[in-house]
């Protein structure tokens, strides 16, 4: 589910991104008891005769480096401190890693 700490810039930004390729970002999400965990979440757009059909996610866990830098970028939008800042490709998109 989705958490309200995660600005809408990066799902804007993941949706935009997934017409182009695969992508990965750290998210942040809702359990239904009120939890949160952080994931890596790999995504991905699926074709079938260049058509799309579908999405599919390769969920990983987050390091905490990850999960810090994600951490700050989100507060930074959240208090409207972005600045020039913009999330794009949630970091990275069609990278080797
Ligand atoms: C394959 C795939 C996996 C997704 N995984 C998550 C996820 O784990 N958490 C999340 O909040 N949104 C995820 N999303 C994005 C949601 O569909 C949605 O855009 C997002 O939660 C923002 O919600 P909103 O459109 O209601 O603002 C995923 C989308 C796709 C296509």
């Amino acid at each position: 589910m989705r958490h309200p700490d995660v600005p809408a810039e990066f799902f804007e930004d993941m949706w935009k991104s997934l017409k182009a390729g695969t992508l990965d970002g750290v998210v942040k999400n809702r359990c239904k008891n009120g939890d949160y965990y952080w994931l890596l979440n790999n995504v991905a757009p699926f074709y079938e005769n260049d058509q799309l059909v579908g999405y599919m996610s390769v969920r990983l866990k987050a390091s905490p480096e990850q999960i810090e830098a994600a951490n700050d970028v989100y507060q930074l939008f959240r208090d409207g401190k972005a600045g020039n800042l913009k999330i794009q490709d949630a970091k990275s998109s069609n990278r080797p890693y």
